[in-house]
């Protein structure tokens, strides 16, 4: 089976790229490289000896679109291409729109033209918004409070309207908590441009001595520690949900949606301890005026995608701290 991976030089897209492979999938995959580079494409073929073929283009050009899925017997999409920094979405909304929502309806032209019905979508935990209670399951209230979540949501409405329209399709809609870690092998991980905005890459380059230390924001909430707690999941874990989301596709389920996280929450203070621990050294921090927007805990019950899809993370904040810091050392400027 091919698989189109669109946004497939990215973090997430990497290492699910790497599992398909393993799994003896064909990865056809397209990025505008806006937020990667084509070196993660080389490795994920260094570590797994297969290729990819890879067209740098982006899923907004619908020529570009077509001319693939003419090439290449595409026989399903997993969607993980757009813009996802919450900060930058306030700053730039049309950008966002622009790239989430023009790109993913373009996607979903070309695809419907060329009868390819199969989809897996990234979504997120941020659809939930500031949830009452947890764990959060996937029949929680969806709110947003901002335009990188509200195009989240917006394109989960656009699949479930398209599904009502038309239930040829098989779409499943993943919502993943606080993607961490890189692959073991230390070759592929998260390589942001800039400073970083997320937790563990903050971590990351202050363990490296690049940053001189992680700000904590907030040491008031209602948690353990009182500092903010999240459900952190490996992203090798989350990848492979992804083999089970494609698996699940081919019975034909309609419109699918799943929580992909671990059902535990750690806090900023359990990963700092963890990660002080992987890199054997102490980390300098401060804590600093709770970040706007922020929620004071957030972690899923991903008991549903166990049942349906057989899947459940298996890597512990450990692994995840362990394999952050292994991909850091070996490659302090990511892939540049
Ligand atoms: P990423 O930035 O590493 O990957 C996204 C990729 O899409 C990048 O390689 C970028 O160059 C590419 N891209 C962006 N716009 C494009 C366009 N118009 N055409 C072609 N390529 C384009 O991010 P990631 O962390 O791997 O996230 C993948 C997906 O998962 C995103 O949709 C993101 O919103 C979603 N998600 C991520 C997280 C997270 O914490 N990392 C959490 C929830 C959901
Ligand atoms: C963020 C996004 C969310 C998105 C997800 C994945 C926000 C408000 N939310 O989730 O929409 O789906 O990334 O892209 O940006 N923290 C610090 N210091 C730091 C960085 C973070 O203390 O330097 C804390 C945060 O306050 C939070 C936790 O660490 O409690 C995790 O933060 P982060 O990694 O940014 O992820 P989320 O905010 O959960």
């Amino acid at each position: 089976m091919k698989i189109l991976v669109t946004g497939g030089a990215g973090y997430i897209a990497s290492h699910t790229n790497l599992e398909l492979l393993n799994a003896g999938y064909e990865v056809v995959a397209i990025d505008n490289l806006s937020n990667s580079c084509k070196e993660s494409i080389r490795r994920v073929e260094k570590i797994t000896g297969k290729e990819i073929s890879f067209y740098e283009n982006d899923i907004r050009d619908k020529e570009a679109l077509i001319n693939i899925f003419n090439k290449e017997n595409i026989d399903g999409v997993i969607h993980f291409a757009g813009l996802k920094a919450v900060g930058e979405s306030c700053r730039i909304p049309l950008e966002y729109y622009n790239n989430n929502i023009s790109g993913t309806i373009n996607l979903l032209e070309v695809m419907d033209r060329f009868d390819v019905k199969n989809l897996v979508f990234s979504s997120s935990a941020t659809v939930y918004g500031d949830p009452k209670t947890v764990p959060i399951t996937e029949d929680f209230p969806l709110s947003v409070t901002n335009p990188y979540g509200r195009t989240k949501l917006m394109i989960e409405d656009i699949l479930r309207d398209l599904y009502s329209a038309d239930p040829e399709w098989n779409i499943a809609i993943l919502r993943y908590f606080n993607p961490i870690g890189a692959h073991e092998s230390g070759e592929i991980g998260e390589d942001p441009n800039g400073i970083p905005n997320n937790l563990l890459p903050y971590i990351a380059k202050v363990a490296s001595g690049i940053l001189d230390k992680i700000n904590i924001f907030g040491g008031d909430y209602d948690t353990h520690d009182g500092t903010g707690v999240r459900d952190f999941i490996h992203v090798v874990d989350l990848s492979l949900g992804h083999i089970k989301a494609i698996e699940k596709l081919g019975d034909k389920p309609g419109l699918v949606t799943y929580n992909l996280g671990t059902g535990q929450g750690h806090s900023v203070m359990d990963i700092i301890n963890n990660y002080e621990k992987a890199c054997n050294k102490k980390l300098p921090y401060v804590i600093t005026d709770r970040r706007p927007g922020d929620i004071a805990v957030s972690f899923a019950d991903p008991s549903k995608a166990y049942n349906e899809l057989g899947w459940k993370a298996k890597r512990g904040i450990e692994e995840m701290c362990r394999d952050s810091y292994n991909w850091q050392s070996k490659n302090p400027n990511g892939y540049r």
